[in-house]
């Protein structure tokens, strides 16, 4: 099923709307019920129209995450991302997809400040981008400022353990949860965030046992990322999957090899033209006949 006409004058979609229901927040939430997912949701991140298009079939929920800003503006870290940014990505996603829920991430400082903060940048991007859903990182901190959201009508996925927003504070990428104070603190951040009425919980970054018990002790369903097999759902950063970066965390499994099939594309191109054997008659205009 298709999102979109071709204008075969201008070679541009035009979304179409489709019959057919989007994932919501609450059918989310209830694919785990007695502390059990029989179908674990398949999330992937997307930033583009394009990419949206070729995930939704095969995704529950699309991530415009804010690792956006590494993947494709070639920042080094998410702490710059803006909500410009966020919201011309999130409506480009929302337009590519029918199928999927999309969630769209806060930047770092769009948020944290209070709960009225967050609800301002909350209601924009819902506003611009027409996602139902944004995620924000932090645990027992945060959980007044998702459960202000939630109660004002913001659906919240949650995203505890390695927060990269707060890599200053951290010290760096690394797995979390090595020491038992931080196992603990995982649990609670873990636990306010899903008492404060996230609808699921993504975990990142955390040693495989802590997601698992993670999964286990909160009814939201949890999605795991370097977590835990256990989880109720995984996501990965669709670029990392693909294979289009040279270097990949350990917990990404590279399911193609893009980069290198990229660069042969583009050596072969850069060739043929140096060689004028592209284009040929196939891809030049001629006179129709007759004219
Ligand atoms: O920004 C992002 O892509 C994310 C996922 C890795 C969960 O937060």
């Amino acid at each position: 099923m298709s999102t979109f006409t071709m204008d075969t004058a201008t070679s541009r979609a035009t979304p179409t709307p489709v019959p057919g229901k989007r994932m919501t927040a609450p059918a989310i939430r209830d694919r785990k019920s007695d502390g059990k997912t029989e179908q674990p949701i398949v999330m992937l991140t997307a930033y583009t129209m394009r990419m949206a298009q070729l995930l939704d079939p095969h995704c529950d929920m699309l991530l415009v995450g804010d690792s956006l800003g590494q993947v494709i503006y070639g920042l080094p870290s998410t702490i710059p991302v803006t909500m410009e940014m966020m919201c011309a990505h999130g409506a480009a996603v929302v337009r590519g997809s029918w199928h999927a829920l999309v969630g769209v991430d806060l930047p770092f400082g769009s948020y944290e400040g209070s709960p009225a903060q967050a609800f301002a940048s909350a209601s924009r991007v819902l506003k611009e981008t027409g996602c139902a859903a944004v995620k924000l990182e932090g645990g027992e901190a945060m959980a007044p400022t998702i459960a202000f959201l939630t109660e004002r009508g913001i659906p919240v996925i949650g995203h505890v353990g390695l927060t990269p927003q707060a890599v200053n504070v951290l010290g760096g990428y690394g797995a979390r949860g090595r020491q038992q104070e931080e196992a603990h603190k995982i649990m609670r951040d873990a636990k306010a965030v899903n008492e404060a009425g996230a609808f699921c919980i993504v975990v990142e970054g955390v040693l495989e046992q802590i997601a698992t018990e993670v999964a286990r002790s909160v009814s939201a369903p949890v999605i795991g990322i370097g977590a835990s097999a256990e989880c109720d759902g995984q996501v990965l950063v669709t670029d990392d999957m693909l294979g289009l970066f040279e270097r990949t965390p350990r917990f990404v499994k590279r399911y193609d090899d893009l980069a290198t099939r990229i660069q042969d594309a583009a050596r072969t191109y850069a060739d043929e033209v140096r060689a004028r054997a592209f284009p040929t008659a196939d891809q030049t205009y001629r006179p129709k006949p007759g004219s």
